[in-house]
């Protein structure tokens, strides 16, 4: 039986053709597994589906992981993460953006990054959905690496990039500031949500994919944080600065990105080897349920960095 593919715009694919709730055969779960490392975003709508269903189709793409935000996680289905705004824990999720006031709006980044160790990837679910923004948005980095000219390839072969967790967004290096304010509530450190004080990851900017051995250009923009040791590389500071800084805004080209405006029972599933994601955040108040289940990250694709 063969899938039916419609591109979405400018990255991934939405897959229909198939009934969710009857049994997938060997052949369709294979194809699935194809097509999401072939295109790394894709979409599934109108499926009718319960949250055992979700939990059942996610292992079609490997075992999955228990988030460490445990506060988040369904006490029925331990596998299955909760990400619900519109209630009174939004105040800690909000911020300011040029004066206006916005819950949930998280920067281009791949989940666990800071770990060195990411996830392999993640599947989302829409129960309630944003009439207005609240959007998600995909970014394709092997597409991203692939338009870099063969000059920079060959440099980036050669560099390392570190990023530096942190609670507090305007400590980070690389993200757009302008107009930024933080909220009263915004955590300021990583006590303050039970989180342990990461030490930095350490990347090669070129990462090849452990499975389908594309290369994707392992730049995003939370976090970022520096280039390792440049000078040995022929770069100085400011040169490797300004190289990041290039880096991200290419990254973020509409080009390699999709935004995703969520239908209720929409599902999108990404290979966080390869895609970045961000959230837009939506107005104060707004109801958002999205159900959120995890593929493990067996492979580690960085490292902690003990000494520089
Ligand atoms: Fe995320």
């Amino acid at each position: 039986m063969a899938l039916t593919l419609q591109a979405l715009d400018n990255v991934g694919v939405e897959v229909s053709g198939f009934d969710i709730n009857k049994p997938l055969t060997e052949e369709i779960k294979a194809e699935l597994t194809s097509l999401w490392y072939e295109h790394a975003i894709l979409l599934f709508r109108d499926q009718d589906i319960s949250p055992e269903k979700q939990i059942e189709f996610s292992r079609i793409f490997g075992p999955l992981e228990i988030h460490p935000l445990k506060v988040n996680i369904s006490e029925q289905y331990p596998e299955l993460f909760v990400l619900e705004n519109g209630g009174e824990k939004d105040k800690f999720s909000t911020a300011y953006y040029h004066g206006e006031e916005v819950v949930g709006r998280l920067d281009w980044h791949m989940d666990l990054h800071y770990t060195a160790r990411p996830n392999h990837g993640a599947l989302l679910r829409a129960l309630v959905v944003a009439e207005e923004d609240g959007l998600t948005g995909f970014g394709d980095l092997a597409k991203a690496y692939d338009a870099l000219d063969e000059k920079t390839k060959e440099l980036l072969e050669k560099l390392e990039v570190a990023y530096s967790f942190s609670m507090q967004r305007r400590h980070m290096r690389y993200v757009d500031l302008e107009g930024y304010e933080p909220g009263p509530y915004s955590p300021k450190n990583p006590t303050d949500i039970g989180f342990p004080d990461f030490a930095d990851a350490v990347y090669p900017m070129v990462v090849t994919h452990p499975v389908s051995g594309r290369k994707v250009l392992e730049i995003v923009e939370q976090f970022l944080d520096r280039v390792i040791t440049p000078q040995q590389f022929g770069l100085s500071n400011d040169e490797s600065i300004e190289l990041l800084e290039r880096l991200v805004a290419h990254t973020k080209s509409p080009e390699f990105t999709y935004f995703h405006k969520w239908r209720e029972g929409d599902m999108v599933l990404w290979d966080n080897w390869r895609a970045m994601h961000c959230t837009t955040g939506t107005k104060p108040g707004v109801k958002r349920i999205i159900n959120r289940t995890t593929i493990e990250g067996d492979v580690t694709l960085g490292r902690v960095l003990t000494a520089e």
